[in-house]
């Protein structure tokens, strides 16, 4: 069985105090919800959103990391530091860290491998851009990404990956892959997970859908075979556009 995984990817967006603001409302109203929900606020928002929520079963997450341990890396974070706050959850490889700051699978995959080596959960982002959907690339493209992303990842190191497809078109933009798109693509992945690992692992693996969920449309998203959670962008930045999402099976 896998459990619903919703997940509020806040991006660059509010302050540190709004972020604590927005984590204490959300805290509160989420309470005894079914599903898994994380938070990812930027790196000057961690610290204190990690306090307001450590006695709460929200998990706090980082947007990104650096794939080495330390040293002279300007502008960098290391994962001991986000270890330090208590946060031991990272995304990796979302789209944006690939297209604007050109991040490769091959960097996607060393961060991938330095957090579980650090014990971290990992949420790998993929997905395809209009171009290569249109262009008949898709599998491809998710092939490409999963196999490089995981490359070296172990059988048992699975059970700390979570995937997210995120078809690039349809993230901030209002467009949302149809359910039946969606679960597709995640089809695929579940499995290029399976040639990659086993049966077993390919059943396990938590496929969360990104680009344009929200309260309208997570119920049927939700309801789909091989969809199992959400990584929400715009509107997870306020509770009232958050919650529905979180309580979907309400
Ligand atoms: P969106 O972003 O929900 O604003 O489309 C999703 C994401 O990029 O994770």
């Amino acid at each position: 069985m896998r459990r619903a995984y919703i997940a509020g990817n806040w991006k660059m967006n509010l302050t540190p105090s709004e972020g604590v603001k927005l984590a204490k409302e959300l805290a509160e109203a989420a309470k005894g919800c079914s599903a898994k929900v994380m938070v990812a606020p930027n790196f000057v928002t961690l610290p204190g959103v990690a306090e307001a929520l450590k006695d709460s079963d929200i998990i706090v997450a980082a947007q990104n990391m650096n794939d080495h341990t330390s040293g002279a890396f300007t502008g960098e974070v290391a994962p001991a530091m986000l270890k330090d706050l208590g946060i031991n959850t990272v995304i990796l490889g979302h789209s944006e860290r690939r297209a604007i700051y050109g991040e490769s699978d091959a960097l996607i995959n060393s961060k991938v491998l330095l957090a579980l080596e650090e014990g971290m959960d990992v949420v790998l982002c993929i997905g395809e851009t209009l171009e290569e959907r249109e262009g008949g690339k898709l599998e491809e493209v998710l092939s490409r990404q999963v196999t490089e992303g995981l490359k070296n990842v172990t059988e048992q190191q699975m059970a700390k990956i979570t995937l997210a497809y995120e078809p690039v078109w349809a993230i901030g933009t209002g467009k949302t892959a149809s359910p039946e798109d969606a679960d597709g693509a995640h089809a695929l992945v579940r499995s290029i997970i399976e040639k990659l690992f086993n049966k077993t692992v390919a059943e396990e693996t938590i496929i969360q859908y990104g680009g344009s969920v929200k309260a309208a449309n997570v119920k049927e998203l939700m309801a789909k075979e091989n969809i199992d959670g959400a990584l929400v962008g715009g509107a997870s930045l306020s509770v009232e556009k958050f919650l529905p999402i979180v309580t979907f099976d309400k």
